[in-house]
């Protein structure tokens, strides 16, 4: 069996795992080269490598873009506290041991619904003791109980950098996702920012159409989005420069160990400043 059809795979489910359907979590592990995913993940896995043979990769920039966006929100902006929400299954370096190597009193709260991270959270919280971790079963779309609880950890009156990576495009306009995105900045003081990133959907439309349905066919919504439609998330907010921009485009000068082909990463990324 190649390795790319072997299914690599968590040998024994966690109680609450449901293993009958796909997760994006776990898919997104998989696409990582981690290990907590099911075959039912892998599968839908491979019908996306076999229409996008850069997935992989784009999923290993969308870490590299976290790390770079954490390197500046910690050394430039000041930044000593995240709210990090889709926050998938651990992956070194996880947003804390970035943000504590930097400023070891960092405090950083994850948020994930899915219970397949829960499971795994361990690692998550296994910061500095100067800094603090934690992580909240939540679902963005519960934007009140993620604040309160969030508010045992961290001090809403001071700067929060509030982190969304390749988690709105799991968010529809029926859910209301700029409306999620607001009130959550809303919650948050003056110098504040807002990191994300999200699927194209302007980038090959036909491909990402493809996408869209096997996603779908998995009980997944996917909802990619036009370069305008990232940017609205933004609204209100001052965008960093080089603005919203493709993954690998976001600050590059601040890359480490990033291991580049150049190949095109259809993402969108970008990071903003509350007044
Ligand atoms: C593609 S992973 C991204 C992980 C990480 N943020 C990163 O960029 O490397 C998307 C994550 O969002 C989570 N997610 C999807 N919908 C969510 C929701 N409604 N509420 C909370 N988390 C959600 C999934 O469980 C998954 O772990």
């Amino acid at each position: 069996m190649s390795p790319e059809s072997s299914p690599d795979t968590s040998p024994e489910p966690p109680a609450a795992v449901d293993t009958s359907r796909p997760h994006t979590a776990r898919v997104y592990d998989w696409y990582l080269g981690g290990k907590d995913h099911y075959p039912v993940d892998v599968e839908l896995g491979l019908q996306i490598v076999s229409l996008e043979p850069q997935a992989k990769y784009v999923a290993r920039h969308n870490r590299w873009f976290m790390q770079r966006a954490t390197r500046h929100l910690v050394k430039e902006a000041g930044i000593r506290q995240f709210l990090d929400i889709g926050s998938g299954i651990p992956t070194e370096p996880n947003l804390h041991r970035i943000a504590q190597s930097i400023a070891a009193d960092a405090r950083v709260v994850y948020v994930d619904h899915d219970p397949t991270v829960l499971a795994h959270a361990g690692s998550l919280l296994s910061g500095t003791p100067e800094g603090r971790t934690e992580f909240l079963q939540e679902d963005v779309r519960e934007p009140e109980k993620i604040l309160e609880r969030a508010a045992a950890v961290l001090d809403f009156t001071r700067p929060v950098a509030l982190s969304m990576n390749a988690l709105l495009h799991f968010v529809s306009a029926e859910d209301g996702a700029r409306a999620l995105v607001e009130r959550l900045v809303g919650a948050l003081p003056a110098g504040s920012h807002l990191a994300l990133s999200q699927v194209a959907g302007d980038y090959d439309p036909e491909r990402t159409k493809e996408a869209v349905a096997m996603y779908k066919a998995g009980g997944v919504t996917l909802v990619p989005r036009s370069h305008s439609e990232v940017a609205a998330f933004f609204t209100g907010l001052d965008l960093l420069d080089p603005g919203v921009v493709w993954l690998p485009d976001w600050r590059p000068e601040l890359a480490v160990d990033e291991e580049r082909d150049g190949s095109p990463v259809p993402m969108y990324a970008g990071v903003a400043r509350k007044r």
